[in-house]
């Protein structure tokens, strides 16, 4: 049986602390027991055998280092999702570290070797030489990201910076990161996840009615079930996060605020926008960030307000509650500026690329989603951007693929020939494509030279290959 909602209190994921003290992390890749359905047992693969791993809490322009070691029984890549990272650290999906315990299976040669392979333990460098933005970092390996991340590899990681810690907004335990995402459960409490070969060792991908994508039935916040969040009739900043694998949400409050907007959003994927601005609704397509600040003041005392999910009739339609317990002190307030947001234009663009984001074939497995018309092959590059130019990419599709493009930022230039939705606002690192849309943004490559990948960030697409290299030069 499924929970029931709002019986749980919202967790608050714990913050990572370097090592050393200052600026060196390490977390361990492991698996634990943990209870997510009350009265039972989910086995999850965790960063420190935690689900949600623990938050990052850093500060832009102080680099830091993050060990990663591995004890589990499959190879993984971690990649820091909107990180302006060096290429030998961003998780590059054939870039592999496995335990110590499961290294024979993975020698040199087997046919689990197909790229860089460590034993045990990776050092990843993160300059965070980029400004104020919700990332989140989580399992990037090739083939089987989805079900990796399904089991549990994710957690968010918060960039701070002068600009940011200097507006008046909602501060402290009233600035909260919502890891959202769906899972579907055994009845004995472990992780329902269709693969087509289970042991994560031969036959990636899921089959038939998945293709799709895997859809789960429960909504997670945080890691547990359609949580219940205690709140002060005041603001609070909501850092919002679609993990999941396949799902997309349209978030909406009920009841609305008698008056003014739902939600006042400040930020997107990678970084504040210029200004906040008013949404009735948050569209968030898998990877997607909205920083937004939610004014409880606006309701009386006792009010318990449902974020739903307006996509979906069924038990994905509640995400979680908040309940307006207590009067408190305002001290906050949403500024008219947030950030200096230089707008990109066409003109700066010095080359424009198509990617085609489809089902293809049928080939040697049936059909396969494809960029391009191909299938991912990590020896191929699709483009040769220039480190520090803006190029204009047209992204077009055959059903709903949010896109993700490592290192580049970028801003959303058009939607099917139209000015960008509200949502589109700011520097993005995912973009919604909607079936047969076609969506044409300014990429900037700022960073490092190197070989990174776009994809698709439906999971269950992206291990069926919808990805491609390109190359910063
Ligand atoms: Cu969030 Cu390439 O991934
Ligand atoms: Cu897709």
């Amino acid at each position: 049986p499924l929970p029931r909602p709002f019986t749980t209190t919202l967790p608050v994921p714990g913050v990572a602390r370097p090592a050393d003290g200052d600026t060196a992390y390490a977390l361990t890749q492991q698996a634990a027991q943990v209870e997510i359905i009350p009265g039972t047992r989910t086995e999850v693969w965790g960063y420190d055998g935690t689900f949600p791993g623990p938050t990052f809490d850093v500060r832009s322009g102080r680099p830091i280092t993050v060990a990663i070691t591995n004890k589990l029984p499959v190879p993984t890549a971690t990649h820091l999702h909107g990180g302006v990272t060096p290429p030998q650290s961003d998780g590059y999906p054939t870039h592999l570290v496995v335990s110590e315990k499961h290294a024979a299976h993975f020698a040199p040669g087997s046919h689990l070797d197909h790229g860089r392979l460590t034993t045990g333990r990776f050092v990843h460098e993160y300059p965070l030489d980029q400004p104020a933005a919700t990332l989140w970092y989580h399992d990037h390996r090739m083939d089987f990201t989805g079900p990796q991340v399904y089991r549990g590899l994710a957690g968010m990681f918060v960039v701070r910076d002068d600009v940011d810690d200097a507006l008046p907004l909602p501060k402290g335990d009233k600035d909260i990161p919502l890891l959202i995402c769906d899972r579907a459960f055994e009845a004995d409490g472990s992780f329902r996840y269709p693969s087509a070969d289970p042991t994560l060792l031969g036959r990636p991908g899921v089959e038939g009615p998945y293709h799709q994508g895997v859809e789960g039935d429960v909504i997670l916040v945080n890691g547990a079930p359609w949580p219940e969040l205690d709140v002060e009739a005041t603001r609070y900043r909501f850092r919002l996060l679609n993990a999941s694998n396949a799902r997309r949400y349209e978030l909406r409050l009920d009841p609305p605020p008698p008056d003014g907007s739902p939600f006042t959003q400040i930020g997107s994927d990678a970084g504040l926008l210029a200004a906040p601005q008013g949404l009735d609704r948050v569209p968030l397509a898998g990877a997607e960030r909205s920083d937004v600040v939610i004014d409880f003041g606006a309701y009386p005392i006792g009010t318990r307000i449902t974020l739903v999910n307006s996509l979906d009739t069924g038990t994905a339609g509640r995400v979680m509650r908040f309940h307006v317990a207590r009067r408190g002190t305002e001290d906050s307030r949403v500024p008219a500026r947030l950030a200096d947001v230089q707008p990109l234009t066409p003109a700066q663009a010095v080359r424009r690329r198509r990617f085609d984001f489809r089902l293809s074939g049928p080939g040697e497995h049936g059909s396969r989603w494809t960029i391009n018309g191909r299938p991912f092959d990590p020896a191929r590059a699709l483009a040769t951007p220039r480190l520090g130019s803006t190029e204009l990419w047209t992204f077009t599709s055959d059903f709903h693929h949010p896109v993700h493009v490592h290192l580049g930022h970028f801003q959303v230039h058009r939607r099917n020939g139209r000015p960008p939705s509200l949502a589109d606002a700011g520097w993005k690192d995912t973009v919604d494509v909607r079936p047969y849309e076609v969506v044409e943004v300014l990429v900037r490559f700022t960073g490092y030279r190197g070989r990174y990948v776009l994809h698709c960030h439906n999971l269950e697409h992206e291990d069926m290959a919808m990805m491609a290299n390109f190359d910063v030069v």
